[in-house]
């Protein structure tokens, strides 16, 4: 199948790519390169089927599409950082918003039927039980949710009368790093804890902050469900197929999680154990809006997808780890 995928230079639209590409399918990127790396566009070895430009212009991904002619669209690109979207909803809405509809008019223009689109747990907001299936309210509570699930809207109002088939996919927490060892996470700034973890043992970041010790789980931080990048890869390609297999017009959700939760410290404690180094930490406070549980029910997925995640808490911490300790710097792009 010819996929564009959107956000190929970022973490887990470059992991998905890869293992695509592994299926044989003939895969094109875009990317404006803000908050992705140039070093895996080369790793991705895309040659000419990289286009640098943003969502926010139309010209570059009419050009990207009439080049590509692509079957399907896999849309990454976003900025997903959700404190400074609490403070530059601005950004938020201009880029993952407007960007989104940028790319949904492009589709309609240049005839593309086929989206996937990276949604995320953060449009349930605080969920009202656990595990979290797709059938709760979503009431996100940070302008990053709020983005996210307006797009969604976006992609039912143009499935309708479009004739587009989409899947919003929900992830949970994604984590890991890809088996052949050199693609993984670097997001600058990094917010997301296992990377944190890792980097505060390699003493190459400052301590991680434990953020809140008196949540109501049994060692009182916060539970979270973290999916292997991979997981979540072979869910895109699974995803795809499904929509072969649909009508047109449809939109569908599917949360993507393992249906695990881990605690922080349960955390700590695998990244100590696989990397056999002590994880300096500090205890904070509460943030504002962190929930005490978010759990996937992936029931959905693995029943409508024929999809479930693979990997334990054990195997992505080891991949990460593996990545993490042969790229201390990260990719090592120049930081602004
Ligand atoms: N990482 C997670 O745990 C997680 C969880 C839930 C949802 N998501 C969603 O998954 C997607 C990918 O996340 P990620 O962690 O790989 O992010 P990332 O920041 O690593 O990658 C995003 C990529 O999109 C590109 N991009 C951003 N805005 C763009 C624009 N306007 N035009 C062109 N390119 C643009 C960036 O340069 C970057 O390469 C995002 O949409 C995110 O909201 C991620």
């Amino acid at each position: 199948m010819r996929i564009l995928v959107t956000g190929i230079a970022g973490y887990i639209g470059s992991n998905t790519a890869r293992i695509l590409m592994e299926r044989g399918h003939e895969l094109f990127g875009f990317d404006n390169l803000s908050r992705g790396h140039a070093r895996v566009v080369q790793l991705l070895d895309l040659g000419d089927r990289f286009f640098l430009g943003d969502l926010n212009e139309p010209a570059r991904l009419d050009h990207a599409i009439t080049v590509a002619r692509p079957e399907a669209v896999l849309h990454f690109a976003a900025y997903a950082l959700v404190g400074e979207s609490v403070t530059r909803p601005d950004l938020y809405w201009k880029n993952n918003f407007c960007g989104s509809l940028g790319l949904l008019e492009a589709m309609r223009l240049g005839g593309v039927k086929r989206l996937v689109f990276s949604s995320t747990c953060a449009t349930y907001g605080i969920p009202e039980r656990i595990p979290m299936d797709e059938t709760l309210p979503q009431s996100p509570i940070n302008p990053y949710g709020h983005s996210k699930l307006a797009i969604e809207k976006a992609i039912t109002d143009y499935a309708n009368a479009y004739g587009i088939k989409a899947a919003s996919l929900r992830y949970f927490n994604a984590a890991g790093a890809s088996a052949s060892g050199d693609l993984g996470e670097d997001h600058f700034p990094e917010s997301h804890l296992i990377p944190l973890a890792l980097r505060a043992a390699q003493g190459v970041a400052n301590p991680l902050c434990v953020f809140g010790t008196d949540y109501p789980t049994p060692d009182g931080t916060c539970i979270r469900d973290y999916i292997h990048v991979d997981d979540l890869a072979e869910a895109h390609l699974a995803a795809l197929l499904h929509l072969e297999r649909q009508p047109a017009n449809t939109h569908e959700a599917f949360n993507l999680g393992t249906g695990r939760g881990h605690s922080v410290h349960e955390i700590i404690s695998c990244c100590e154990k696989i990397s056999g180094r002590t994880v300096p930490y500090t205890i904070g406070s509460r943030r504002l809006g962190d929930p005490p549980f978010l759990v996937a029910d992936p029931g959905k997925a693995n029943r409508d997808l024929h999809w479930s995640a693979r990997h334990d808490l054990n195997s992505i911490v080891q991949s990460a780890w593996n990545w993490h300790k042969n790229h201390p710097n990260g990719y090592k792009m120049v930081r602004p």
